[in-house]
């Protein structure tokens, strides 16, 4: 394939494939993602989705394939540490926040996150450390709840804290996996606001089912089916595709 890409990608995979006990979770997956762009992909149960986040963060090792990332690092040969160092941030479906510390702890244990714990104790915020926690609270609803322990938030509002947490480390690339499920309908419109505010200043890649959703966040949309891209375009083009209707959207 071409390295001289007009668009400069952020992500690519090429080539990928992923097997448990000979079943090929990812079959040959291409699929590219551009700097600053929001991509959602969905597909049916199974279909390899959650496998291609785990292949990107460093969490499987595919058998085959290229994961690029910022146009040259081989993101297969480091391991999950090393990839998150490097911005890429993942949030898995289940909000995993400190529910005894406050809202405002919960984002400054995530900025000083690589420090051991005895460093910690002694960490002091820098001033531009605490614009951008109090940005963050503002950009994800927050900033009222800031001295409440995270413990009583709503599910809805412990997502949104976690994708917070996540935005301390300033990510270039930010994966999200089924981020809507559970919530309310007005929280699942708030979502879809926060993720587009955070697209403006770096790429998101949204795994979900919810497709009103999925609309909301306006953007390309991949359909992944038995480990590979199945369809790509925008929504309304996807959805009127037949294959695509046939394996997930008229189930
Ligand atoms: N660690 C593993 N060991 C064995 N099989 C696995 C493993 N991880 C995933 N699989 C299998 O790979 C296939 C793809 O799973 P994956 O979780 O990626 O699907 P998904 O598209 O995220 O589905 P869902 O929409 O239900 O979350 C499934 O058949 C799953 O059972
Ligand atoms: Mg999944």
């Amino acid at each position: 394939m071409s390295h001289t890409q007009e668009v400069k990608s952020i992500l690519y995979l090429d080539g990928v494939s992923v097997s448990f006990d000979g079943f090929k979770a990812l079959n040959n997956l291409s699929l590219y993602v551009n700097e600053g762009e929001m991509r959602a992909i969905i597909g049916p149960n199974g279909a390899g989705k959650t496998t291609m986040m785990d292949v990107i963060t460093g969490k499987t090792r595919p058998d085959e394939g290229d994961v690029i990332f910022g146009g040259n690092v081989d993101l297969t040969q480091l391991d999950e540490a090393a990839i998150a160092n490097l911005g890429i941030g993942r949030k898995f479906q289940k909000p995993t926040v400190f529910e005894n510390q406050s809202v405002f702890d919960n984002l400054e244990l995530a900025l000083a996150g690589n420090r051991r714990p005895h460093e910690n104790l002694f960490f002091k915020l820098q001033s531009d450390q605490l614009d951008h926690i109090n940005e963050t609270l503002k950009q994800t609803s927050l900033a009222i709840h800031r001295n409440k322990i995270a413990g009583a938030l709503s599910h809805g509002q412990k997502q949104w804290l976690e994708i917070g947490m996540l935005l301390m480390q300033k990510p270039d690339l930010l994966l999200v996996d089924e981020p809507v499920a559970g919530m309310t309908d007005a929280e699942t419109a708030t979502t879809a606001e926060l993720l587009k505010d955070i697209a403006k200043t770096r790429s998101v890649v949204v795994v979900e089912h919810d497709m009103d959703f999925v609309k909301a966040l306006d953007c390309r949309v991949n359909v992944l089916h038995e480990g590979s891209v199945l369809a790509e375009g925008s929504l309304e083009n996807v959805q009127a595709n037949e294959q695509v209707i046939e394996v997930y959207l008229g189930r």
